[in-house]
């Protein structure tokens, strides 16, 4: 009796099938709707989405996973946005992230503390 045998993995959007328009530092692209940021830049062939804070070396996706977290972007402007776990959408406004960035942290409430005794 054979066995029959299907692939593991299947590609989640069609190249024939619809795409999005999103603009990458400025240039536009064309990607298949329902994959990811990253995915669609790969495939775009860039090789650098962001920079290291220290040495500014390129860094690319690794894992396509979330844990390595060198995929991050700018994506409509907000930063650090890992973009193996962001889909495409369009008008979607990608830039390649530069260094460390910012968070935008509340700012701090000074806390009076009672002494006991
Ligand atoms: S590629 Fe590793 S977190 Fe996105």
């Amino acid at each position: 009796m054979p066995i029959e045998t299907r692939p593991l993995f299947r590609a989640l959007a069609s190249p024939d099938g619809p795409t999005v328009a999103l603009m990458f530092d400025g240039r536009p692209l064309q990607a298949p709707a329902g994959i990811s940021v990253a995915a669609a830049l790969l495939a775009s062939g860039v090789s650098t989405f962001r920079t290291t804070p220290v040495s500014g070396a390129a860094r690319a996706p690794f894992c396509m996973m979330g844990a390595c977290f060198d995929c991050l972007v700018e994506i409509n402007g907000v930063p650090n946005r890992q973009s193996c776990l962001t889909a495409v959408a369009n008008g979607m406004k990608v830039r390649t992230q530069q260094g460390l960035r910012s968070f935008d942290l509340p700012e701090p409430t000074e806390t009076k503390v009672d002494h006991v005794g």
